[in-house]
């Protein structure tokens, strides 16, 4: 599956190593030409060398390129948006030409944890600037969750929220989620993306004072839910 990336910092180059070490073509895209065709050749580097460290009989070329906004979205079957919040309507009024109607994976979140605003969602936003299949992925762990091979804790992979309306992009982010060793959750539709922007909003803001957030949750079994139908 070709993925174009909105974004050619952090989180580009961490899920772009994960995807093009799983064999997926990507292509990046920021504001500078050459500083993401750099990164582009850091992140090829990178998913070589985790192909090699997986499956040394088995390494594929791995394909990573960098273009413009429009040409990432244009490249992907799926499009991915993960830049920051301040550059995200230019980004979107670039690129949004070859999102109509693609499934669009966004990682997106508020600029600081205190400077969400419920009444600007921003999964529906993408939706309506763009036309895309939006689903909202990925915005609840720091990107070094998602640099690891795989990431599990205390011997449970990780589970990914997913929050989406059509079924063929929840087949594309399940499939993406998948490639990374992680569990696909259904979050139910884009209705409930703010849920999960609102989410990482809090429990960003627990982890900058130092909490644990993770201990604020019960298991299943003691959640009150337990054993109903
Ligand atoms: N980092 C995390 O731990 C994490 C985790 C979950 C979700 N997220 C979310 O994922 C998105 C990307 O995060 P990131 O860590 O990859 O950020 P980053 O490393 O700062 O990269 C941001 C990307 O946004 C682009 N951009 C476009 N317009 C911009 C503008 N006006 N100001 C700043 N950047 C602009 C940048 O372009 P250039 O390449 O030209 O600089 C860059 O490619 C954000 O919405 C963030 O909230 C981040």
């Amino acid at each position: 599956m070709r993925i174009g990336i909105l974004g050619a910092g952090n989180m580009a180059d961490a899920l772009g190593t994960q995807w093009a070490g799983a064999g997926h073509p990507v292509m990046i895209s920021g504001r500078d030409l050459d500083r993401s065709a750099a990164q582009a050749e850091r992140v090829r580097a990178q998913a070589a060398r985790r192909q090699l460290v997986a499956a040394p009989a088995a390494s594929a070329e791995v394909d990573v390129r960098a273009g413009t906004w429009a040409e990432a979205a244009g490249f992907g079957e799926v499009v991915v948006v993960a830049v920051r919040e301040a550059g995200l309507v230019d980004v979107l009024q670039a690129a949004r030409p070859s999102m109509r109607d693609k499934p669009v994976i966004d990682v997106t979140n508020a600029a600081a944890p205190d400077r969400y605003d419920p009444t600007r969602p921003i999964a529906r936003m993408i939706r309506d600037l763009t036309g895309g299949h939006v689903v909202k992925a990925f915005n609840l762990c720091h990107v070094d969750v998602w640099r690891m091979t795989p990431p599990v804790f205390d011997g449970r992979p990780l589970a990914v929220p997913l929050c989406g309306d059509d079924p063929g992009a929840m087949d594309a982010a399940r499939t993406l989620v998948a490639g990374l060793g992680c569990t696909p959750l259904d979050g139910g539709g884009l209705d409930r993306a703010m849920q999960l922007e609102a989410t990482a909003a809090f429990v960003i803001g627990l982890w900058f004072g130092g909490a644990d957030a993770q201990a604020v949750l019960p298991p299943l079994a003691s959640s009150g839910t337990h054993g109903r139908t």
